[in-house]
């Protein structure tokens, strides 16, 4: 059951198979998913890719917008050294066999999102995580050095700890030797030493009711790290997009894209007026996290479910060739773009807090990096600007790579590990446990750690969740290990680091707003020494 592998990595999104790829000309990658291949947040990626290529834009806008986004919490040496690399990575792309849209003259078509001061996001149709996911997979396919293994899901990343050793406390001297992996053909869980093991698991939307994360997206890399006493931070930061579609029959949630409104969709109230200029100058235009709070509140006077949005004023041959997708998806339920209104309402999108990784991918963990959504590299800070995840996760790998292949001939296998301990559990018979503690946490925290937050609304659902947490612990500890357990704790687990890190902010920041301290702290700071 115990098998060594050079590269170890937990995730088949942008951040895995691009990381795979790249060390897959060194040594031997073993890549681990835990459903089929393509079922990542990075296929149902919409809008595109954020990178400077052609004049007007420059680095330096695009970096100020970073900054401007991540409301002063962003690492400026982080932002800098992403944008800088985003035309080389996204180049590279490109070799994969990526394919961007282009202009009838043959240069990259453009598009605008919320935020951005340029036209600069590169996108294949309303598809561009489908195009990329597809073609990073055939390449990973066709490599001799990654071997692929579906339906396997990582339970915990193998430290001191499975030595025996107490690590009680975050130590500096944590050394990641692997992972154990549940294997679905045995049913058994799988001792996998690795050299280097990178963590690449993706977001955490599902542990909100309403998100637009593929069921995947259950957080597991930052839980499974946060248990090994390794370093996470920035986790109050929950991205909402402000327009996914309103269709209660569904989840997850179908977005529709911020390029919608780059294009000249407008957003307005059950009295067909545009709302948005109303919060900010750049209507509906305006970064993500003051929209979604204007249509919060614009629900909560309405008492409505959802807004509307009107792409009616797009021509209609622009909404065929751009956004095929959603036209196709909402003339399934009877909504044609190009003349009715389309319903929306903000769901839970993207987490801009995560594992800490320093400017190479590397985690408080030795051996261990991390890139992609579940990592938090300095980049997004309170809030990140649109389309700049995928960068983040190809320059991070990218860098990751690098770093890795430096260092991981001169690293051991521990063969003092023990194989997974599952004696004295049994086979949990109700299955109902597991789905209703689920859909418990998903409603205590969009009801009370969603858009709009309060003392006492985190409070209430802290105490919510302690039963939950101590419910599954010991659910966990006595039932036979299946995925839909380990899901649930990480989900449990990483409702419980939003909800502490939203405590710990005393003030209004990015994604992150209270009732209880509308301002930043540096404001507030003002407004003290001016009084
Ligand atoms: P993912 O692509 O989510 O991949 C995570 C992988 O980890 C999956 O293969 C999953 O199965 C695997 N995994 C998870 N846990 C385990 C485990 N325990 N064991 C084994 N495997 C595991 N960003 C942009 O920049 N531009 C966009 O246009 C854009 N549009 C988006 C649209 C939608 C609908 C969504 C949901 C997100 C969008 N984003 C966009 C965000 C972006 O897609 C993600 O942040 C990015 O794709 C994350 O890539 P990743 O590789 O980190 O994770
Ligand atoms: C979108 O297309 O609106 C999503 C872009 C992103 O999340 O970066």
């Amino acid at each position: 059951m115990r098998k060594t592998v050079d590269f170890l990595v937990i995730g088949s999104g942008i951040a895995g198979l691009s990381f795979a790829l790249k060390a897959a000309n060194f040594g031997k990658v073993c890549l681990v998913t835990k459903s089929q291949i393509d079922e990542t947040a990075t296929k149902y990626a919409q809008g595109g890719i954020a990178a400077v290529l052609y004049l007007p834009d420059t680095y330096e806008k695009h970096i100020q917008d970073t900054m401007i986004a991540g409301d002063e919490l962003s690492d400026r040496s982080v932002v800098e050294l992403t944008i800088r690399e985003s035309t080389e990575r996204v180049m590279e792309l490109i070799e994969w066999g990526v394919n961007f849209d282009k202009t009838k003259k043959g240069k990259f078509a453009l598009a605008k999102e919320g935020g951005h001061s340029e036209y600069r996001v590169l996108h294949h149709k309303d598809m561009t995580g489908k195009e990329i996911e597809q073609k990073l997979i055939l390449a990973a396919q066709q490599n001799e050095n990654i071997e692929i293994l579906e339906n396997h899901l990582a339970v915990e990343i193998i430290t001191q700890h499975h030595l025996g050793i107490d690590v009680t406390r975050r130590t500096p001297d944590l050394t990641c030797f692997g992972a154990y992996i549940y294997d679905p053909n045995k049913k058994k869980v799988r001792t996998v030493l690795s050299k280097i093991t990178m963590m690449a698991t993706g977001g955490i939307g599902t542990v909100y009711g309403n998100t637009t994360n593929p069921l995947v997206c259950t957080g597991d890399g930052i839980a499974m790290v946060y248990r090994a006493k390794g370093h996470v931070r920035g986790m109050e930061f929950v991205q909402f997009h402000p327009t996914s579609l309103f269709n209660p029959k569904e989840s997850p949630s179908f977005l529709i894209t911020e390029a919608l409104r780059g294009a000249g969709a407008v957003l307005k109230d059950e009295e067909g007026n545009e709302f948005m200029l109303k919060y900010d100058t750049r209507g509906s235009l305006a970064p993500r996290d003051i929209v979604a709070r204007a249509i919060d509140n614009e629900m909560k006077i309405s008492g409505k479910e959802h807004v509307w949005l009107d792409a009616a004023k797009i021509k209609k041959n622009e909404i065929f060739e751009h956004f095929p997708n959603i036209y196709a998806k909402c003339l399934s339920i009877g909504i044609d773009i190009t003349k009715d209104l389309i319903p929306v309402v903000p769901a839970a999108h993207y987490s801009c807090g995560g594992i800490i990784t320093n400017q190479w991918g590397e985690t408080s963990i030795h051996n261990l990096y991390a890139s992609g959504e579940c990592a938090s590299t300095g980049l997004h800070g309170a809030n990140r600007l649109a389309s700049n995840s995928l960068l983040e996760a190809l320059v991070f790998s990218h860098r990751a790579c690098l770093k890795s292949v430096e260092q991981f001939e001169n690293i051991p296998f521990c063969h003092d590990i023990p194989e997974w301990d599952s004696s004295g559990t049994v086979l949990n018979e109700e299955m109902v446990l597991i789905t209703r503690s689920k859909q418990e946490l998903q409603a205590v925290m969009s009801s009370y750690v969603g858009i709009v937050r309060s003392n006492i609304r985190l409070q209430r659902a802290l105490d919510r969740l302690f039963l939950l947490y101590k419910e599954t612990e010991e659910l966990y500890k006595k039932s036979i290990l299946i995925p839909e357990i380990c899901e649930l704790r990480n989900m449990i687990n990483v409702g419980y680091i939003i909800i502490h890190n939203a405590m710990d902010r005393k003030e209004s920041r990015g994604l992150h707003y209270s009732l209880d301290y509308p301002a930043h702290k540096d404001l507030q700071q003002t407004v003290e020494d001016s009084l």
